[in-house]
């Protein structure tokens, strides 16, 4: 496939040689894309401490056209030499005492709150970097500019591949949660519901967090919670409307820009109009559609044209693609046929996904979980399931929001909703397995198993 020589492009690249040969997870950071406000930040900390890496690629033009595993190549290549210095440079900015629980920056680093911050300008104040690279012809003209900002060490025995008995990769890992410690991450619809419960856990256990939802001031102010919360920098807001695909596109090169490449992207941002097939109209059906199903595969083709770039440096780094599905995407749900449709599907593309991303050690899983009764869709005062279910008497007897909760309720084996907490369990657990994609996990407590 090919590529076009610029800072963007080769910015994956380089974040997967990194990853390969250094095991350290960075965020690489295209300097071009610094606005000016910024560039006075970065000149402080390169006096002080950026460790300034220049290597020259002949064959490397910029805005050429290339085939990309020769563009890697000669990346690779490039790099090699100075991947122990640069090792070096990330493991010495290893931060010290609480940092080492929690590796992303501080409290006394964070940026003052402000309101409604650009994402951009968010995402820039996310840490120091502490390597300068620079990519540049022979003639000393420059291709590519980056900033490395440190994340976290590599555990190896996440990419490890399990080959025979007693290999190393069998043991545990020491919670489940290290498996994203220092990855980079993206959620959709992160701002509330499931989305926020899964962006605040992957916070939390260590991951650099971005939170993408089509309500971009509700993304700004959740992110800037988390930083508060988690005492970390590197949590992002940015703007994405998964069903158009020019705002998807935006919100991906905007991370490859900041970061250069990601290691989990949570496709979770979903809606749902019941309706009876009698009644709903084709315009309701098609916009449950446009945001589960073709949204999906909006998110999916630009996540993983990043993921394969990455690859090209790190071609044995596993990553994930992780669709938050349903319940309903496995069993029929009565007067729901859009919703219910629309995460079938969603559990199609899934499998092909799997089985033509695999190639690119991209895993392709889904998550089923059971009914949020806890979160806005169910609870909202106004306007939730619940308030909604009761006033339309669809549960015969019921007289108060609690009935309709019980009744919901006793349906489930396990008879409570499922919580952020049981999702990210699985989250975990589809990241740390890498013998498996293409599957659809349910969280259900017990209401729905597979045949
Ligand atoms: N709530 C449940 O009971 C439940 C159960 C099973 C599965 N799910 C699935 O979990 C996911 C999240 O559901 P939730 O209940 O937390 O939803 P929610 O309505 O509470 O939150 C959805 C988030 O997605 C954002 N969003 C909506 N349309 C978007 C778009 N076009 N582009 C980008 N962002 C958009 C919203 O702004 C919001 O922040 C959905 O895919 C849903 O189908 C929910």
């Amino acid at each position: 496939m090919n590529i076009t020589i610029n800072s963007e492009n080769l910015a994956a690249i380089v974040r997967g040689c990194i990853l390969s040969m250094c095991d350290y997870s960075c965020m690489v950071q295209s300097m071009g894309y610094a606005p000016e406000s910024d560039r006075t930040d970065q000149s402080v900390s390169r006096s002080s401490q950026l460790k300034e890496i220049s290597f020259t690629i002949n064959k490397l033009t910029a805005g050429a056209w290339m085939d990309d595993f020769e563009a890697a190549r000669l990346i690779k290549e490039a790099i090699e030499p100075f991947a122990s210095d640069i090792r070096e440079s990330l493991f010495q900015s290893a931060p010290q005492g609480r940092l080492q629980e929690s590796p992303l920056g501080t409290a006394r680093d964070a940026p003052q709150r402000t309101p409604e911050k650009a994402p951009e300008e968010v995402s820039k104040k996310a840490s120091k970097g502490v390597v300068s690279l620079s990519i540049v012809t022979s003639k000393g003209r420059s291709i590519a500019h980056y900033t490395l900002i440190p994340l976290a060490p590599i555990d190896p025995r996440i990419r490890q591949e399990v080959n025979q008995p007693g290999d190393p990769s069998l043991l545990p890992s020491s919670a489940r949660s290290e498996v994203v410690r220092g990855k980079i991450a993206l959620v959709t619809g992160g701002a509330q519901g499931f989305g926020a419960e899964i962006a605040r856990g992957l916070a939390f256990s260590g991951a650099a967090v971005w939170i993408a939802d089509i309500n971009l001031s509700g993304a700004i102010r959740f992110a800037e919670k988390l930083r508060a919360e988690t005492g970390t920098d590197a949590i992002f807001a940015v703007e994405i409307d998964v069903s158009k695909e020019e705002s998807v596109e935006r919100a991906f090169d905007t991370v490859a820009r900041t970061c250069g490449g990601l290691d989990l992207v949570v496709s979770n941002a979903g809606i749902l109009r019941a309706g009876s097939v009698l009644e709903q109209s084709a315009g309701e059906f098609r916009m449950v559609n446009d945001v589960n199903y073709i949204g999906f595969f909006n998110v999916a083709q630009h996540a993983s044209r990043l993921l394969r770039r990455q690859w090209l440096g790190a071609p044995e780094w596993y990553t994930d693609i992780i669709q938050i599905n349903s319940k309903s995407g496995l069993e029929g749900s009565n007067r729901n046929a859009a919703y219910a449709g629309s995460k079938f599907g969603g559990i199609g593309l899934v499998q092909s996904f799997a089985l033509e991303l695999v190639d690119y050690n991209i895993k392709v899983n889904a998550i089923c979980p059971g009914n949020f009764f806890g979160g806005p869709l169910w609870s909202d005062p106004l306007n939730g399931l619940f308030v909604q279910y009761l006033h339309s008497g669809k549960v015969p007897g019921a007289t108060t929001v609690e009935d309709v909760q019980g009744y919901y309720e006793s349906k489930i084996p396990m008879r409570r909703g499922c919580y952020g907490p049981d999702v990210l369990k699985a989250i975990y657990y589809l990241v740390e397995q890498v013998y498996e994609t293409g599957q659809a996990l349910p969280v259900t407590g017990g209401q729905v198993m597979l045949n």
